[in-house]
């Protein structure tokens, strides 16, 4: 590359620097043959620079810039020139200049790509990972990855100055259950045996904290092997932090700094501190989500008292066992026709609860799914307590089980705000919600599951109600982050002694010798001297997911997974050899 030695990236070059010599390189975003001109739209990760070729000058170079196509690989030298009059292009950074080119390299040719650069948005996202590194090209994707980058950077940065440490820990590794299925990787040389991936360094930092570390952090990679969404990977990146002598306030405070640190340096976006903070019986009883997105001003109302004693038998049955909440949309009843809420009274109803209610107060006239079962004086309580007014639409969720019918209006309470188009992008919204429940019923399994994971110490004041055996009203000293509704981060205070610790798995249903084989180690640690610690861990992807205004997470990485977990650029997962498998003493068992 000696000849070739580029002076400036394409989409550096601008009005100051007319009349100097420079020399770029780049791909071929777009060429134009105007017969006496030639035109070639240079690209690289900065932006495009034209690149004129002169029919009437070196014909030797004219006619190699002909043979030049989508794609191919160029360097060409030149002066860089105001572009003529009127040919100027606002829309392009680099519009009001070009290179005058003397010459030409083409450096490496390229097959007709299967899509154009230029327009890939548009094109079939299967296709676009198959040729990943033709996606990668765009400006939407590079500015994403700089994005992630430069986040990256400021992390490192922030977590040193508040003096952390980065500390790698292992990728082969045992199992560390943060509620997902681990992928395993068999061992050669302990054939029959099994290394898990991380589902998070989570051991390993607490680990740390007793050997003294004191302030940890890592960019670390966690594997999960779990049903996959629009925010989920099987691989993907946390910002890993843990610390000893904390209590939960210097876990946030420390963490929400950051936070704001990274979007006031990355994207000039001032975010208020404190982070407002909920606990999480608050957010479920006014958002009806653990996760409330804050961007909407709606709240959940619970007119269970009401509906115990009306004369509406849906509401009287639901409030027996469980609850009746509305929600007013207060001013959009114009926007929510009878049309558009049987639909949406069909969509409720995949968040298992019977049927939507609803009241419209539209032109002075009140018309409503259930008024007929009620008398005035009922309706007339339900309307005060949604402080409804003219122009207001209310929807009410009756269950018979009330975090059911919650859950449901929350959703609709979202989807009602999306289909006012409340829910901007570029409004962050944060907050902390707290005081999760240490324990989750499994329906599935039929027992508690750890809501956070089995380490989080329960609130002191709860203690009791371990050994009461009322493990569901046990709240827990685990945290989330949410930004506009999406869990960004997890954490919790530790249990840091080992009886605790062994009576917590007891509780969870392991038996002595299940504990003694996944967590030995831990338990044996903890008798050692442990520092009371805690920490969290950021979703690194989903931070810049939203930074970035992406849909998925899927853009902001680099080389992402399908829902089917396959990468379809490399094509994994993929075969191995029966050689291989030999040397595993591992045997496929194909029978279906
Ligand atoms: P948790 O399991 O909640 O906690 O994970 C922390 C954060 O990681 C992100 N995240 C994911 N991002 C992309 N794809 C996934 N499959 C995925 N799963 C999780 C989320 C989540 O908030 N060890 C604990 C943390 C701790 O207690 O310190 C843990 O891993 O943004």
């Amino acid at each position: 590359m000696k000849d070739y030695k580029r002076t400036d990236y394409c989409g550096d070059l601008r009005l100051d620097a007319i009349g100097r010599q420079v020399t770029v390189c780049g791909w071929v975003q777009r060429n134009r043959n105007l017969g006496g001109l030639l035109f070639i739209d240079l690209r690289d990760r900065t932006g495009v620079i034209q690149c004129v070729f002169d029919g009437a000058g070196d014909s030797e170079l004219f006619a190699l810039a002909e043979t030049v196509r989508h794609e191919f690989v160029l360097c060409v030298k030149g002066t860089l020139a105001a572009r003529a009059e009127g040919m100027a292009n606002p829309d392009m950074p680099t519009g009001a200049v070009e290179v005058r080119a003397v010459s030409l390299d083409i450096l490496s040719t390229a097959k007709t790509p299967p899509f154009a650069i230029s327009d890939a948005a548009g094109v079939n996202e299967a296709l676009r990972l198959k040729y990943r590194y033709l996606d990668l090209r765009r400006p939407e994707l590079q500015n994403n990855l700089v994005l992630r980058h430069r986040a990256a950077q400021i992390a490192r940065r922030f977590y040193d100055s508040e003096g952390f440490l980065e500390i790698e820990t292992p990728l082969l590794t045992k199992s560390t259950p943060e509620g997902a299925r681990d992928y395993l990787v068999p061992s050669r040389v302990h054939p029959g045996e099994f290394y898990a991936l991380p589902q998070s360094p989570q051991q390993y930092k607490q680990i740390l904290m007793l050997a003294g570390y004191d302030r940890y952090f890592q960019l670390a990679r966690c594997f999960r092997d779990e049903d996959l969404r629009a925010d989920r990977q099987p691989d993907f990146t946390q910002i890993d932090i843990e610390m000893s002598f904390v209590d939960i306030d210097d876990i946030l405070d420390v963490n929400e700094r950051f936070i704001a640190e990274l979007f006031q340096e990355a994207l000039g976006v001032t975010i208020p501190l404190p982070l407002p903070r909920l606990t999480y019986h608050e957010a479920m009883r006014r958002f009806g989500s653990d996760k409330p997105d804050m961007r909407v001003g709606f709240e959940l109302l619970d007119i269970t008292d009401i509906a115990r004693d009306c004369s509406f038998r849906v509401f009287n049955l639901a409030a027996a066992t469980g609850g009746v909440f509305l929600i007013n949309l207060s001013g959009h009843a114009a926007k929510f026709p009878r049309r558009e809420i049987d639909g949406l009274a069909e969509w409720v109803k995949t968040y298992g609860v019977g049927g939507l209610a609803w009241i419209r107060l539209v032109g002075g006239q009140m018309t409503s799914s259930f008024g007929k079962f009620m008398t005035e004086d009922e309706m007339k309580a339900i309307l005060d307590r949604a402080g409804a007014r003219d122009g207001d639409v209310i929807f009410i969720v009756a269950d018979t089980s009330a975090p059911r019918a919650q859950q449901a209006l929350g959703a609709l309470r979202l989807e009602g705000a999306r289909r006012l188009g409340l829910l901007r992008r570029d409004d962050f919204k944060f907050l902390w919600v707290t005081e999760f429940p240490l324990f989750e019923y499994s329906e599935e399994d039929s027992r508690y599951v750890a809501c956070h994971h089995p380490f989080t110490a329960p609130m002191d004041e709860d203690i009791p109600l371990l050994d009461e055996g009322k493990l569901g009203e046990v709240r827990s000293k685990a945290f989330d982050m949410v930004l506009s509704g999406t869990e960004l981060s997890s954490g919790s205070i530790r249990i840091f002694d080992s009886d605790t610790q062994a009576k917590m798995f007891s509780l969870l249903g392991f038996t002595q010798e299940q504990m003694d084989a996944r967590f030995g180690h831990l338990l044996r640690a903890f008798q050692y001297g442990v520092p009371p610690h805690g920490g969290m861990a950021f979703g690194f992807d989903r931070i810049i997911m939203l930074m970035a205004g992406a849909d998925s997470i899927r853009d902001v990485i680099a080389f992402p997974k399908v829902q089917t977990a396959a990468e379809l650029m490399m094509e994994s997962p993929a075969p191995v050899d029966e050689k291989h498998l030999r040397e595993l003493r591992l045997r496929l068992d194909n029978t279906n």
